[in-house]
């Protein structure tokens, strides 16, 4: 019997090729060569399903001309680049890579945060120019983690598993979210629900964790950098697009708020020139789920996802992480 087609849009983990090939004919990517319009198109041309990668922009236009694709599974939890009701509508299960990811990507939303509100990068780069000359007690002064007020803007997984780590440094947490959560889980994460306004004029230290749509499409921009401390650290784990990216700039530049810590972008991997002169910033190429252990389980996720939704493997017919499960419905 001839196996299914699949396309890996991207390189990865040899194994997980290895893998895949035991049920699929896998036209894989090794070589990571850019692969976008017409290329992706192209390379989609019969394939019954994709392993894609959040940067993979998968909507109407693309599935379009590709009646055999049924399944598109995201190595990502992030699933902006996909156009869910789109594929919904051709029948294209869509998948996702959530809590894999939880506990690395807060680490390392942790790890921006203290670069950020310490000034670890600005004092390295100038520490390597060698500026460093004598000591002296005003050098790269700082604002405290500890006993200060966290807010969090987003409150799904991340943002609950940055909370927990607030309480080791005496924060006070706030949140804003677009549904409240329990209030014994409120209780638990020692979390306090306000409104925008509130969290913006309140918080020592922002962190956006929501994710990316038309509706928080710059959620924040120069009007909510107005509101908030001068005194304040953002650090923007979520998506480009959330921020807007030059406001923020033109804010850093003017010290209206204190420093930023980025590792996503409005069109990365562009950085905004601006974002690249300003010294109050930390910023990062897209990695806060990059440990071994966590891109390994987050591309084994995707595999599953894949080789579940085509209806073969342990789990046939029941892909672990489904964003549309009205099509795997329609199915049975
Ligand atoms: C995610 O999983 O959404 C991360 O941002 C990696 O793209």
């Amino acid at each position: 019997m001839t196996k299914p087609s699949v396309l890996v849009t991207r390189a990865v983990f040899p194994e997980v090729i290895d893998r895949l090939a035991q049920y699929f004919d896998v036209d894989d990517n090794q070589p990571d060569v850019a692969l976008d319009g017409a290329a992706l198109k192209a390379r989609l041309a019969g394939k019954a399903g994709v392993l894609a990668n959040a940067a993979d922009r998968i909507d109407a236009g693309l599935v379009a001309g590709l009646p055999a694709l049924r399944a598109v599974c995201n190595m990502a939890v992030g699933y902006n680049n996909l156009d869910v009701p789109a594929l919904t509508a051709a029948g294209i299960v869509a998948t996702n890579t959530p809590d894999v990811l939880t506990e690395t990507t807060a680490d390392f939303g942790w790890a921006l945060l203290m670069a950020t509100a310490r000034r670890v990068t600005e004092s390295e780069h100038w520490l390597r120019a060698g500026k460093w000359e004598r000591w002296s007690y005003d050098m790269f002064l700082g604002m405290d983690l500890y006993r200060s007020t966290l807010g969090i803007l987003g409150m799904g997984r991340i943002g609950q598993a940055l909370a927990r780590r607030a309480a080791g440094f005496g924060m006070s947490v706030l949140y804003h979210n677009r549904s409240r959560l329990p209030e014994d889980t409120e209780r638990v994460l020692n979390a306090r629900y306000v409104s925008k306004a509130e969290l913006l004029a309140q918080s020592d230290h922002l962190l956006l964790v929501l994710p990316y749509s038309a509706q928080s499409h710059h959620s924040i921009g120069a009007a909510e950098l107005a509101q908030m401390k001068p005194s304040a650290t953002l650090v923007n784990l979520a998506r480009g697009g959330v921020v807007d990216d030059a406001a923020l700039a033109r804010a850093l530049r003017e010290g209206r708020i204190f420093a930023a810590g980025l590792d996503v972008f409005e069109a990365e991997p562009q950085v905004h020139p601006d974002l690249l002169t300003v010294p109050n910033v930390v910023l990062t190429p897209h990695i806060a789920s990059a440990s071994e252990k966590t891109r390994r389980a987050m591309a084994d996720l995707a595999a599953d996802n894949l080789i579940a939704a085509l209806g073969v493997g342990p789990q046939a017919g029941q892909p672990p992480s489904v964003i549309n499960p009205e099509v795997m419905a329609r199915r049975r």
